[in-house]
């Protein structure tokens, strides 16, 4: 892990730390290209970072609506995924990140779209705070995008691995995805192998797409931490 210098080593807010990492991204991004966008309030901040370059690049792949439209607020050229074959590199936030570079991704719904930017993408440079770094993933609920026919089976299977699944909630009413389905939060589970994981959820009739990142992983994490941002190569 190597650290790059920073000045400050006080109290920062979580607010700031996002704010760092975000900036510090922006030197991952390639001039000339287009650059693949996750969503997220880390996110946010590296969108407002990257509005400062928005003439050095010809725009961005999105992951979500929310991302798309700040973008272009921003004046930041959008793409459809489909007019673009290959991007160098993405960039994303998670949940939570091993030392491997796993990650659990869908905090904010978010996680089907990502993947399809991250599987077209050669490197994904994921950026957190320290908060999210952990030795095991499991702690945070795994999400999971699903077709809402599947849902009670779904629970069942899941409560057959230990987890307690539930329905992601918004103003009183079930959430809907930028893909118009539903997601499950999935607490209580030890996921000690997460390609294994990932492999045999995927498989599960009516999931769309399970927030476990192994096969998606990231090659690069910068971590923000009050003494600077450390960057892990994977
Ligand atoms: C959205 C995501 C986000 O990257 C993840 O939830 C982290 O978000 P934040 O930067 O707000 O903590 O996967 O689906």
């Amino acid at each position: 892990m190597t650290q790059q210098p920073t000045s400050r080593s006080t109290t920062l807010s979580q607010d700031e730390l996002k704010a760092m990492v975000g900036q510090a991204a922006l030197r991952y991004v390639v001039p000339g290209e287009i650059v693949g966008v996750g969503s997220g309030s880390t996110v946010n901040k590296f969108i407002d970072a990257l509005a400062s370059m928005k003439e050095q690049i010809k725009g961005a792949v999105s992951s979500s609506v929310a991302s798309t439209q700040r973008m272009q607020a921003l004046g930041i050229a959008v793409f459809d995924s489909n007019e673009v074959e290959r991007l160098s590199v993405y960039i994303d936030g998670a949940d939570e990140i091993d030392h491997q570079g796993n990650m659990i991704k869908g905090g904010g719904a978010a996680l089907t779209r990502e993947k399809i930017v991250a599987a077209q993408s050669a490197r994904f440079v994921c950026i957190v705070d320290e908060s999210k770094l952990v030795g095991r993933l499991g702690k945070f609920p795994v999400p999971v995008e699903v077709i809402p026919m599947a849902l009670q089976r779904l629970t069942r299977q899941f409560a057959a691995l230990g987890g307690t699944a539930s329905v992601r909630m918004k103003d009183g009413q079930s959430l809907i995805t930028d893909n118009g389905q539903l997601i499950l939060d999935v607490a209580g589970l030890q996921i000690s192998d997460p390609r294994s994981f990932e492999s045999e959820v995927s498989q599960w009739p009516g999931v769309v797409t399970v927030g476990v990142f192994a096969f998606q992983k990231a090659q690069v994490c910068l971590l923000a931490t009050p003494a600077g941002v450390k960057t892990m190569m994977f």
